[in-house]
């Protein structure tokens, strides 16, 4: 009697096993095409690039200015993250055409939404208000993440496994 509910048992999970890979399989995939990376052109593609490094080192010296204190170097750091369209200042009237067409409007409301808060942590930093300069910074933070994982999941495949545990669980 035993021995066939463990032949039973072997062959269901014979079975079961592989369609449950395949399913998992799939369900990558279907993460994948929902959370594309951009599709941009070639020439734009290093543009958007360099605007993210400059971000990023905006983002690095931000810490230092914060924990001393150093309100004017913050506001002067926000300002330039805030007007830091390097991807706009240096396209083509023609690639900026092609760049209104390609990008989804919810993409350009994060990337609107960051230069607001960027905005918005030099205007507290000139009032010298250190809470809300570090509620804005903390904000900042989380605008990276919001836009990264919706649309560089292919830079930042972290994002990806997240988005899949979160489903599961
Ligand atoms: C509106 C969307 C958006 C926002 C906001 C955003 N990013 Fe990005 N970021 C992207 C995209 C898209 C990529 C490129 C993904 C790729 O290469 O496929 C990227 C790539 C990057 C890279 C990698 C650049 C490289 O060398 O390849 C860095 C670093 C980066 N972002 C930093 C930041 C930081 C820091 C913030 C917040 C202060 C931020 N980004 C906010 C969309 C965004």
């Amino acid at each position: 009697m035993k021995a066939s509910y463990l032949k039973i048992l072997i062959t269901t999970l014979a079975f079961t096993l592989p369609l449950t890979v395949n399913a998992e399989d799939e369900h990558h995939q279907t993460q994948a095409s929902e959370n594309t990376a951009l599709a941009l052109p070639a020439d734009i593609k290093p543009l958007l690039t360099k605007e993210m490094q400059q971000i990023q080192l905006g983002m690095m010296n931000l810490l230092p200015a914060i924990s001393s204190g150093q309100w004017d170097k913050i506001a002067e750091i926000a300002k330039e993250m805030q007007g830091s369209y390097i991807m706009k200042q240096q396209l083509t009237k023609e690639q900026m055409q092609t760049l209104h067409k390609t990008l989804p409007p919810a993409f350009i409301g994060l990337d609107q939404n960051f230069h607001r808060l960027a905005g918005m942590l030099a205007h507290v930093a000139e009032e010298r208000k250190s809470e809300l300069v570090n509620f804005y910074f903390y904000k900042l933070t989380e605008s990276c993440g919001q836009c990264h994982s919706q649309y560089a999941q292919q830079r930042f495949p972290a994002f990806a496994e997240q988005g899949n545990k979160e489903h599961h669980h």
